[in-house]
């Protein structure tokens, strides 16, 4: 019994290492890593910083996955993000699931 129940312990930490990585080297292959980092504003947001800013919004999921792949501007000052067309609705979806969940 003991057993088993390290085994699925053991299955869910290795399932939560290997899905930050890959995420980690999409956002690396789509350039998003030019303009922003995970803790300090570059020319983007900090990532931590827009997890903070939309916790608890239903909406910013769909909202900001659109926003990466059609630009935009004004949120957090007069910068604007370039659209990232090449980007599939799933990776764009998938980007901003793991932005959001940064920094909890
Ligand atoms: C050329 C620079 C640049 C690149 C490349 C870039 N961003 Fe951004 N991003 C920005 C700027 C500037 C803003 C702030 C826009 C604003 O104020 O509305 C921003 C804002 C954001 C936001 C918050 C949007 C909002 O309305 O609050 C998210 C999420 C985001 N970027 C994700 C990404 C992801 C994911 C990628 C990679 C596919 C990426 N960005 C690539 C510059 C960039």
């Amino acid at each position: 019994m003991m057993y088993k129940g390290m085994f699925s312990l053991l299955a869910l930490a290795s399932t939560a290492v290997y899905a930050a990585p890959d995420m980690q080297s999409i956002a690396e292959k789509n350039g998003c890593f030019s303009c922003h980092s995970m803790q300090t504003k570059i020319v983007g947001p900090a990532f931590i910083d827009v997890a903070a800013k939309y916790k608890g919004d239903a909406e910013a999921p769909a909202r900001l996955a659109q926003k990466v792949r059609d630009g935009g501007k004004g949120v957090w000052g007069r910068i604007p993000m370039p659209a990232h067309p090449n980007l599939k609705e799933d990776e764009a979806k998938q980007l901003v699931a793991w932005v959001l969940s940064s920094g909890s």
